[in-house]
């Protein structure tokens, strides 16, 4: 058996405590029925054997108080318990000294066999060798016979014997709930970790389920916005067209409002288009403060008095982004923290360079980023807010107060870029959103300038989209600028169209997604007969495959829906440069 642990020691001392408290009233109740019964069981009683059981008693009263007190230490307890076990056979052979009666045998053997009841070996073998002593001196002194000491002997030895026994049974028992402990210990442990692990599968799940969503939404907006974005188009340039051409200013006007309504939805379905992710066309290194520097004084110009707005900025970090749909993601944040604190209140954005450990923040491989947040001390989200924010056309405002579409861009402008966002937020408590941008070490290159100075043109301008109302309306634009139209329905039209009047072609407006031959099959077709300029133009396009023609010498982009300014300001720089001049990317 192993040896006993102090653990196990102080066990067995508090144990020897309990059941001295339950015993001690037993042993004085069976010394005041002994000296009851005496009399009747013909031991007759005296002063000495009175005042010896008055002091034993006083003794056994002291020590039961103590006890309940809690005054006996711990390490006490088995010295306690082996005094009040040597009272009784004291007590008795006093009886014996001033008696000699032989009836007094029959309680000392109870008396010594009670050495059962004490937990501790060597406490016990010093207790009864001692008692021993003192009934032996007394069965001599009052000339007992020789089987009185055999049967005090043996009485002794098996009272010792099941002393040993039962402590050795005790300290099994104790080992083994000693070991049960730790097993349950160990199983609590392990189903604390399984509980963990099942939460985070949850979590995990959640993620999953909620990202397949958020793509499925994706697909079917950008779906959605293409169309629109062709329906739009066509509203714009007839708009245009009959504005330059309207002479009365009520027809102008109602024309005005007309633009003015296809650019609002214009604005949605761009909302739609940055959110499914093919918005990010214009990316280059950049500096984190540059998409700050830009959009601070419009925001402070719009956020209204009440709001302090406050800029912290830490070590410069550069990133490979789109400068303006950046910027566009932290304006949405920040109109939506102003709108959460309702006028009054602080406004903190921050841009700092960390390092993220694997599982940091979700979605984030471990490594350096470029991270800007966005705090506000506003009312802050529940749950079923928090869990559904991303999603287009979610929204808690008032009818015509928001359209949802806010952070459905953020979230975009994320997955573009291939960052993480985090958010942090209680009710009451205010919101903290957290952009990460993998950080590079590239030095931030210059923007684009947007435009050059206007001259006359002239020329012949390929008009390549597969939507007939679009088609005309961009040849009627076109026609306004004093240029010639001609148009293709689609790639092998357009090829052929340039194959005949490759000299006359000044440029080439290539709409990107086509049936038969599409904008990029059709560019390069285009560029191995000549080397024209080629307007890449778009409203549902992967970005992977526009860069990839804007790195090929693609003269640059233009997303639909677009108006007769915006498309006049791309003519007019790519025909005023002339060759070549890649404008974006
Ligand atoms: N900082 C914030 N504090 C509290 N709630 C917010 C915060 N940002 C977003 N929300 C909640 O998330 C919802 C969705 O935000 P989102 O920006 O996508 O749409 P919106 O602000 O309602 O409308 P929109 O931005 O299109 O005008 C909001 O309606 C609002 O309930
Ligand atoms: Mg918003």
């Amino acid at each position: 058996m192993p040896r006993p642990g102090s653990g196990i020691e102080e066990r067995f001392a508090q144990m020897m405590l309990a059941r001295l408290e339950t015993f001690l009233p037993v042993v004085m109740l069976t010394n005041l029925v002994a000296v009851a019964v005496s009399q009747p069981t013909g031991v007759g009683l005296n002063n000495h054997i009175l005042a010896v059981n008055t002091v034993t008693m006083a003794l056994m009263v002291w020590g039961y108080v103590a006890l309940r007190r809690g005054k006996v230490p711990s390490k006490g307890a088995h010295l306690l318990a082996a005094g009040v076990w040597c009272l009784s056979p004291v007590n008795t052979f006093t009886s014996f000294w001033a008696t000699g009666s032989e009836t007094l045998m029959f309680p000392l053997l109870i008396e010594l066999v009670a050495l059962a009841f004490l937990l501790d070996t060597r406490t016990a073998l010093a207790a009864s060798a001692l008692t021993l002593g003192i009934g032996i001196v007394t069965f001599d002194h009052i000339g007992l016979d020789s089987i009185h000491f055999m049967s005090m002997l043996c009485g002794w030895f098996i009272g010792l014997t099941m002393q040993v026994a039962l402590r050795k049974s005790w300290l099994r028992a104790e080992l083994h709930h000693h070991d049960l402990q730790r097993a349950l210990e160990t199983l609590r442990i392990e189903l604390a970790e399984r509980k963990r692990a099942e939460a985070d599968r949850e979590q995990l799940r959640g993620q999953f389920v909620h990202a397949q969503r958020m793509e499925a939404v994706g697909t079917l907006s950008a779906g959605l916005a293409h169309d629109m974005n062709n329906i739009l188009g066509s509203i714009m340039a007839f708009a245009d067209v009959l504005h330059g051409e309207a002479s009365d200013a009520t027809t102008r006007e109602d024309l005005d409002r007309i633009r003015q309504e296809a650019e609002r939805g214009a604005a949605l379905t761009r909302g739609l288009l940055a959110f499914s992710r093919r918005g990010a066309y214009r990316k280059r290194a950049l500096l984190l403060t540059e998409v700050l520097d830009t959009i601070t004084p419009l925001l402070e110009r719009t956020l209204g008095k009440h709001i302090t707005l406050e800029r912290i900025d830490g070590a410069p970090v550069s990133l490979h982004g789109d400068q303006a749909q950046l910027g566009q993601a932290v304006v949405n944040l920040c109109l939506n923290g102003a709108q959460a604190m309702a006028g009054h209140g602080t406004l903190t954005i921050e841009t700092a360079l960390v390092q993220l450990a694997e599982g940091q923040v979700p979605g984030a491989p471990a490594g350096a980023y470029a991270r800007i947040s966005v705090a506000d001390t506003g009312g802050g989200m529940d749950d079923t807010t928090r869990k559904r924010m991303f999603e287009p056309f979610f929204t808690t405002k008032p009818v015509g107060k928001g359209t949802g579409l806010g952070l459905a861009m953020v979230y975009g402008a994320v997955e573009s870029h291939g960052g993480a966002v985090e958010v942090e937020t209680a009710l009451g408590r205010g919101t903290t959103i957290r952009l990460y941008f993998p950080a590079i070490t590239a030095a931030p290159q210059p923007g684009t300038r947007a435009e050059s100075p206007k001259r006359p043109m002239q020329g012949l301008v390929l008009i390549v989209d597969d939507e007939p109302t679009l088609r005309t309306g961009t040849a009627r634009m076109v026609e306004r600028m004093g240029l010639t139209a001609v148009t293709a329905n689609d790639g092998a039209e357009a090829l052929a169209v340039f194959q005949q009047r490759r000299n006359e072609v000044a440029l080439v407006l290539l709409d990107m997604v086509m049936p038969h031959m599409d904008g990029p099959e059709c560019f390069h077709e285009l560029r191995r007969v000549a080397p024209v300029p080629i307007l890449l133009i778009s409203g549902y396009s992967d970005h992977a495959s526009t860069q990839e023609l804007l790195a090929a010498g693609a003269d640059g982009f233009l997303e639909k829906p677009y108006s007769s300014e915006q498309l006049g300001v791309e003519v007019d720089r790519i025909l005023g440069r002339r060759r070549p001049a890649a404008a974006a990317g």
